[in-house]
């Protein structure tokens, strides 16, 4: 789908930003293998999280959704079903990868497949420690690729030290060792989203952290519960650039997820200058939130590397927008991962913001960019990929001129009421 934009005079209101894609995830997944009822309330009605409802309905499991309203008929670790169709998981990472943690429980043979991005995202890196414990898994290039064929075996723990801060790595372990004979470690280089350790506590399992390991003792149980989802700060990121960068904005967005290992993009844009206050923080919560009011701010160059890189990584393209509407220099590095996202997000950024007269240079592990340049509407795309196309629609509302954006459908992914929400914004 092609899509026309216009440049926005400014942006004033609140909205609330749908529901945390990754907190959503897990509560249907975890639901799904607890015991007993979980409602979930908040739920994120993107494609990618849709997909997994459809992947646990496949393997027996009852699963009402209504809009954000969410019930799951738990079936207990051991009581999901064969499915006699494959497995498909769309546009969805999360899903493949914590899936394949899932089925290692399982004494039943399982087919994963997905969209033709999905298709081409290395699976190895779950698939190595997933064999290491005792799973039995076939794909494409040695169990690198979909489709892939996975059935659990005689599980037993591991201590696997990670090469890559990865939640989706992390995640994928720790559920297979909630049945494996007994402790499953999993040892990160930097720390990574930690939604799995806090749901998994929240479902009644013992999660141990010692620095940057996680452990779990095998033979546990979930016991189904209540999940409130806060707002995407991923989601939020968008409106946040987008407040500080279109001039004459004051904007409020609600109920925000602002889990620690998430609000790096909080960090560095406080450290470009942008004027960012909180409200309505609660802190208590298993998942903490609060309201973000962003404005108007001028804007300076920031050095992005390190430890901070897993706590911005799916930021990084929104980002770079950011910087090229910033006074001097921003370097990003420490980023490889962002090579097998849903697009090559080096290669998809730097190629379409160069389009619009952006200053910006690609380097094996992330950007540098020279602001600030005044963007120029072009025809850009998404590439099918939601955070390109998110990002390419705020980089219009700044640009002179008219911008076609095709491949936009792709931003249902993740935001279906992203278009919605920017207009209410631009009309108040
Ligand atoms: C996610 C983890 C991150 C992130 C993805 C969601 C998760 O991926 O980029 O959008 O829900 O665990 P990695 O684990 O590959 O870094």
């Amino acid at each position: 789908m092609e899509k026309h934009l216009t440049p926005i005079k400014s942006l004033t209101g609140a909205i609330k930003v749908p529901g945390d894609k990754s907190i959503s995830h897990r509560a249907v997944m975890f639901g799904s293998i607890a015991d007993g009822k979980t409602t979930i309330n908040g739920f994120l009605t993107g494609e990618d999280c849709l997909s997994t409802i459809s992947c646990f309905r496949k393997l027996g499991v009852n699963i009402q959704q209504d809009n954000d309203k969410v019930t799951v008929e738990g079936k207990g670790i051991t009581g999901l079903q064969p499915s006699s169709e494959e497995l498909y998981v769309g546009n969805s990472g999360t899903t493949i990868r914590l899936m394949m943690g899932i089925l290692a429980n399982t004494t039943f043979r399982s087919v994963l497949t997905g969209d033709e991005s999905i298709a081409k995202r290395p699976m190895n890196r779950v698939t190595k420690p997933l064999k290491q414990i005792g799973a039995l898994i076939e794909g494409n290039d040695s169990g690198n690729k979909v489709p892939l064929h996975i059935q659990g075996g005689r599980t037993k723990g591991i201590h696997y030290p990670s090469p890559i801060a990865s939640a989706q790595v992390k995640s994928a372990i720790l559920l297979a060792g909630l049945k494996a004979e007994g402790t499953t470690y999993v040892t990160e280089p930097s720390k990574s989203r930690d939604h799995t350790e806090r749901m998994l506590e929240a479902f009644g399992v013992e999660v141990d952290e010692k620095g940057l390991t996680v452990s779990v003792a095998g033979g546990q149980e979930l016991k189904g519960t209540h999940v409130e989802v806060p707002g995407d700060i991923s989601s939020a990121a968008f409106f946040l650039v987008a407040g500080a960068i279109i001039p004459n904005s004051v904007i409020t967005l609600k109920k925000v997820g602002l889990n620690p290992t998430r609000t790096g993009i909080l960090d560095v844009l406080r450290d470009m200058g942008a004027d960012i206050t909180y409200q309505n923080v609660n802190d208590e919560a298993s998942e903490p939130y609060g309201d973000l009011i962003i404005k108007t701010s001028s804007l300076k160059g920031a050095v992005i590397e390190g430890d901070l890189i897993p706590r911005l990584i799916d930021e990084i393209p929104i980002i770079a927008l950011a910087a090229t509407q910033a006074e001097g220099e921003t370097i990003i590095k420490d980023a490889h991962e962002l090579r097998v996202k849903e697009t090559d997000r080096i290669a998809t950024v730097v190629n379409e913001l160069k389009k619009m007269g952006a200053d910006i240079e690609a380097t094996e592990d992330g950007m540098i960019i020279n602001g600030k340049s005044l963007l120029k509407g072009a025809s850009v795309q998404s590439y099918g990929d939601h955070r390109i196309g998110m990002m390419l629609s705020i980089a219009a509302c700044i640009a002179e001129g008219e911008t076609t954006l095709s491949r936009s459908e792709a931003i249902a992914v993740s935001y279906p009421s992203f278009f919605d929400q920017l207009n209410k914004l631009s009309q108040a």
